[in-house]
């Protein structure tokens, strides 16, 4: 989206983030695969706002780092000491220009939506709007005190709120549109007399409205919007209302999911028509489904493309792939980086292919290791076949061209190169070059031993 030059946002991430109990700083936990504050940036990202500011304390340094190769272009503002939200204001105060418009964020509150966002900031006018919500139990929150004619007068902290406020149930989300002329105004006249001792950046409410100013407030659209997370118990539940508004939006779309419950989705998903996802399916990543694909119970997909009329059987791991129309993959199939599966390529239980092609219509049904291979069209594996591809120290390619038929059971070392219409016999250990149309057979010849005495057992000893 095109650079909004006059809007700058803060995202407030100083907290401590203590109940997690985790040595990783609490923006980076992972909400549907990705860290909280990665939701939060990907979305000022889409606002096109012209300047981030997130700031920073305590674990801080490895926040910085965990962003220091992504392509956010972030302003860090150290907050040393947590003095309260407005004095995290304060500290993010020199990246805000002297014009425009800042919107505040928090790092623990990761799925504020666009639209809503995008509805506050049109609220703002010359002075400020704020996202406020209605809470059946607004215990904790700050609450919005408002007029008999229903303005906004002022956000009282549940801390400083007397008995009667305290009945207030519209609260603070904390999330704010401000004109950055005033915000840097009355930050710096925010005072730290309340019950916190701390500077509450509410306060500016009140000096808003000492201005004559009328505060516009908007409501999220989904409640979930303005979850924080403090403890893991919270992330779980976040989790669980990110899956299932996700799950709901592609079903509205028509994605298929056998259960709805029992679907995750830890990235983007595009999907064509009459896709179906069974129980237990985890999608990872950026995957792609063309129309009619299958992905079986207790699947994994990471970063995979599929075409049409695929069936993935359930149990399939499969990562970074490039699968192509009609083919069968699967049950208990493992995928991993770098394969290209053509058109009606079959891969069956217990099969593992990595970093490999197989050209149209060819089949590993069974039992198999692939790796680091070319494949032609219409080849066979047999059962039980393996690419030695490593020597110890090196990765060494199997290329095999069209027609192959590998028997049961053989070993493939590589470097190998295998004709066009070669044949295997089953139990081979290839170690060179097999001509085309040719059959290999290397394996020790059967031999017959008519003197043979099967062992006894001796009596003397029970073991
Ligand atoms: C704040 C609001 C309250 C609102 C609530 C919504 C104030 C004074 N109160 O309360 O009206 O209902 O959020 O959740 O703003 N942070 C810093 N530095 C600090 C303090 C906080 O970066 O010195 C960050 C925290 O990391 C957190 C956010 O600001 O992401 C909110 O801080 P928190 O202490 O949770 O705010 P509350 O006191 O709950
Ligand atoms: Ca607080």
């Amino acid at each position: 989206m095109a650079s909004n030059t006059n809007l700058s946002i803060v995202i407030l991430a100083a907290g401590k983030g203590t109940r997690m109990k985790s040595a990783k700083p609490k923006v980076l936990q992972p909400l549907a695969g990705k860290p909280l504050l990665t939701h939060v940036l990907q979305t000022t990202q889409a606002i096109g706002a012209h300047k981030v500011v997130v700031v920073y304390g305590h674990g801080g340094e490895l926040v910085k780092q965990e962003y220091s190769t992504s392509n956010f272009p972030i302003a860090w503002a150290l907050q040393a000491e947590q003095l309260g939200t407005g004095h995290a204001l304060k500290m993010a105060l020199e990246h805000i220009p002297a014009q425009g418009k800042t919107v505040v964020l928090y790092g623990d509150v990761p799925l504020t939506q666009l639209e809503s966002i995008q509805n506050l900031i049109a609220k703002a006018g010359n002075g400020m709007a704020m996202m406020t919500i209605q809470l059946t139990d607004p215990t904790g929150y700050g609450r919005i005190e408002r007029n008999a004619a229903g303005e906004v007068l002022r956000v009282v902290e549940h801390k400083d709120a007397t008995a009667e406020q305290h009945k207030i149930t519209e609260i603070n989300t904390g999330v704010y549109c401000v004109d950055n002329a005033c915000l840097h105004r009355w930050i710096n006249q925010l005072q730290n007399n309340n019950a916190q001792q701390e500077y509450y950046l509410t306060d500016i409410v009140a000096m808003a409205v000492s201005e004559g100013l009328t505060i516009n407030t908007v409501a999220p659209t989904y409640s979930f919007e303005v979850d924080g997370v403090n403890d893991r118990l919270q992330l779980a539940a976040l989790e669980r209302l990110y899956q299932q508004h996700t799950v709901n939006e592609h079903m509205r779309q028509g994605l298929m999911v056998i259960d709805p419950q029992r679907v995750d989705i830890r990235g983007d998903l595009s999907f064509g028509s009459d896709v179906t996802l069974d129980i237990n399916v985890i999608i990872e990543g950026n995957c792609v489904l063309g129309d009619n694909v299958v992905v079986g119970a207790g699947s994994v997909l990471k970063n995979v493309t599929i075409g049409a009329n695929t069936i993935i059987q359930p149990y399939s791991l499969i990562d970074s792939a490039n699968i192509g129309q009609g083919a069968s993959i699967g049950p208990f199939a493992r995928i991993r980086p770098g394969t290209q599966l053509a058109d009606g390529v079959h891969v069956g239980n217990f099969v593992e292919v990595k970093n490999s092609v197989l050209g149209a219509n060819s089949k590993a049904n069974h039992l198999t290791y692939i790796g680091d291979a070319d494949i032609g069209k219409s080849c066979n594996i047999g059962a039980g076949t393996i690419t030695c591809n490593y020597d110890g120290a090196n990765k060494h390619r199997t290329v095999m061209l069209d027609n192959v038929f590998i028997g049961s059971n053989n070993a493939l070392v590589a470097p190998l190169h295998i004709g066009q219409g070669a044949t295997t016999a089953a139990g081979s250990v290839i170690t060179k070059t097999v001509n085309n149309n040719t059959l290999a057979v290397a394996r020790a010849k059967q031999v017959e031993i008519t003197t043979y005495q099967r062992p006894v057992k001796t009596t003397s000893k029970k073991d």
